[in-house]
């Protein structure tokens, strides 16, 4: 059988387990299968430039504890590249590229957005294979995305630390954990952690009713409180908007009102820039409606830094392989899932497009309910 070229990108948000999975895929497509592999920098903007770095057994050597990838990353899309300050769709340089170098495939490392660039990809003809990563864990059709349980222990070990000094203070810590739509995150890393109060984007809240927690726990003798906020979540008003603004954009688009729908952008534009301020917000007005003083902290890209830990090193591991011999089975066009014990390819329509949040009725939201964690509704 003739040799395989393999070609390989990583996109979106950097996150812990990348170069693991690029060394599982790259290890057994070299190794096991005699394949070819080539890697092209930053992203999907990389394969429209044709910037590629050959990757070889020593590329593919000391990079499985490593943070970050080694390819770079970037979120631009095929179809909208900015080029010359413009916005243009590129896929034909991108399919020109995969096509110079003889690829057999074009393996795409990244999360929800990555993957449906890969199924465009596709259907602009090329043969693509997607692994989930990121440490948001939103990506349909897998029960976990690596990066996620790196992300978890971090945000997790930030709670522990923030608890003796809330304590020593008698002070409120708002604490804004990553996830962007999806409450994973916080949500795990405050049940790990034991936040007093876990706000996700999946459930709307009252700020009433997180004060009044707060308060009944400080009446209890208990004078400080730790908040664990995932940055997408909202109040219950603004959701109210939000979900206004969003179905009429929607209509908008359905009825090709293209004037009608650029208004609804517009609005959601101004509403998102006035949730910037939403965790100091929280913590300003937790302050006046408890007499409690408040501090924040945002943990930000420290979720996403630093060496994977043992369990993402083994998923990124598990899935790069299976990638490799998906590829040696000439098996295209899907993500390569993690499912239980084992590794299953799904087709990529099935991720592309559907974002995984938490369910309302996960055992992890019943089980911070049931040791009196206050979910804020
Ligand atoms: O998707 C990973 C993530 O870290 C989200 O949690 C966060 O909302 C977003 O990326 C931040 O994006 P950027 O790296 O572009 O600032």
């Amino acid at each position: 059988m003739a040799k395989k070229f393999v070609g390989v990108l990583t996109a979106g948000g950097d996150s812990p387990g990348l170069n693991a999975a690029i060394r599982g895929l790259g290890k057994a497509a070299l190794q096991r299968y005699d394949m070819q592999l080539i890697g092209f920098l930053d992203g999907y903007r990389g394969l429209m430039q044709n910037r590629t770095v050959r990757l070889d057994g020593h590329q593919l050597s000391g990079i499985l504890t490593i943070g970050g990838t080694i390819l770079g990353t970037s979120r631009e899309k095929p179809t909208r590249m900015i080029v010359g300050g413009k916005k243009l769709d590129m896929t034909e340089a991108m399919v020109d590229t995969y096509k110079k170098h003889h690829l057999d495939v074009l393996v795409c490392l990244g999360g929800g957005g990555t993957a449906k660039s890969a199924l465009h990809l596709k259907n602009a003809g090329l043969n693509v294979i997607t692994l989930p990563k990121t440490i948001d864990n939103d990506v349909a059709m897998t029960d976990v995305t690596f990066g996620f349980d790196t992300a978890l222990g971090i945000a997790t070990e930030a709670i522990d630390r923030l608890h003796s000094t809330a304590h020593s203070h008698h002070r409120i810590v708002v604490v804004e954990v990553m996830g962007h739509n999806a409450g994973w995150l916080a949500l795990g890393a405050g049940v790990a952690g034991g936040a007093d109060v876990i706000l996700i984007p999946e459930i709307p809240y009252d700020i009433d009713k997180v004060a009044s927690a707060i308060l009944q726990r400080s009446r209890g003798g208990k004078h400080f409180s730790i908040v664990a906020l995932s940055e997408g979540a909202m109040t219950q008003k603004y959701y109210e908007k939000y979900t206004k603004l969003k179905e009429g954009k929607k209509k908008a688009k359905d009825k090709n009102d293209k004037k009608e729908k650029d208004e609804f952008s517009q609005q959601l534009v101004e509403l998102e820039e006035k949730h910037r301020d939403h965790t100091f917000w929280m913590s300003r007005t937790l302050e006046e409606l408890t007499g409690l003083e408040s501090r924040v902290t945002i943990l930000g890209y420290l979720q996403r830094g630093g060496a994977p830990s043992a369990a993402d090193r083994l998923l990124a591991t598990r899935l790069g392989t299976a990638c490799a011999t998906l590829i040696d089975e000439g098996h295209y066009g899907v993500m390569v899932a993690a499912r239980g014990d084992g590794v299953e390819p799904v087709p990529l329509e099935e991720v592309a497009g559907n974002r995984k949040t938490v369910p309302l009725g996960h055992q992890w939201i019943e089980s911070a309910l049931s040791v009196g964690t206050c979910m804020g509704n």
